[in-house]
């Protein structure tokens, strides 16, 4: 079952997730909207309904995880599948790494959930490359092998970003002024989004 929005948003009371990840949930699914509806204006056969659904729900799992510890993919996977959401759990369990990245691949609403989550810090649209900055920085010092895996994983990203923007007739810069366009499917609108009251 794929939830609705406002499905997506009593799972969020439910599981108390925090006022800036719901901002921060709401402008990657907006994101991952964008990205959807380019791809099908593309002739791409992708599932927008599972796309905006796990981009709200992709961190579902956080409060649970800051209060108890765990992987918080993984717990809102497990989230996800208790209540039979079974089409989004996949996309929330990988939206932090992807398991079989396939390049070749038909594009999966997993890979466009997994980049619009890295192009997004805290509520603020950012570039890939600045949120890797950010990402090493606060989980990455001191590390070697986290700092290692991290930059192996944004690698991927940019191959995922790649792969997506051969089919979009818009570029991955673009992303930032178009995410003040016109409101679709999901509302309401992030609590204090500091951009005149759109995104
Ligand atoms: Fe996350």
């Amino acid at each position: 079952m794929v939830p609705r929005v406002e499905e997506c948003y009593a799972l969020m009371d439910e599981y108390r997730m925090l006022n800036n990840i719901r901002d921060h949930s709401i402008i990657v699914a907006r994101i991952g909207e964008l990205i959807a509806l380019g791809l099908v204006k593309a002739g791409v056969d992708i599932a927008l309904d599972r796309i905006i659904a796990g981009a709200l729900l992709h961190d579902i799992g956080k409060t649970a995880c800051l209060e108890q510890g765990g992987d918080h993919a993984q717990v809102g996977s497990e989230i996800c599948l208790q209540h039979k959401l079974h089409e989004v759990a996949d996309i929330v369990g990988e939206h932090v790494r992807l398991r079989d990245f396939q390049l070749q691949g038909a594009i999966s609403e997993k890979e466009i959930v997994y980049y619009a989550d890295k192009r997004v810090n805290h509520s603020s649209v950012v570039t890939l490359d600045e949120r890797l900055h950010y990402i090493l920085d606060r989980y990455g010092r001191n590390n070697t092998e986290i700092y290692r895996r991290i930059q192996a994983n944004f690698a991927q990203c940019q191959v995922v970003e790649a792969k997506l923007f051969a089919r979009l007739d818009f570029s991955p810069g673009d992303i930032t002024t178009m995410i003040h366009g016109p409101r679709t499917l999901i509302t309401p609108l992030p609590t204090g989004y500091s951009h005149g009251g759109r995104y």
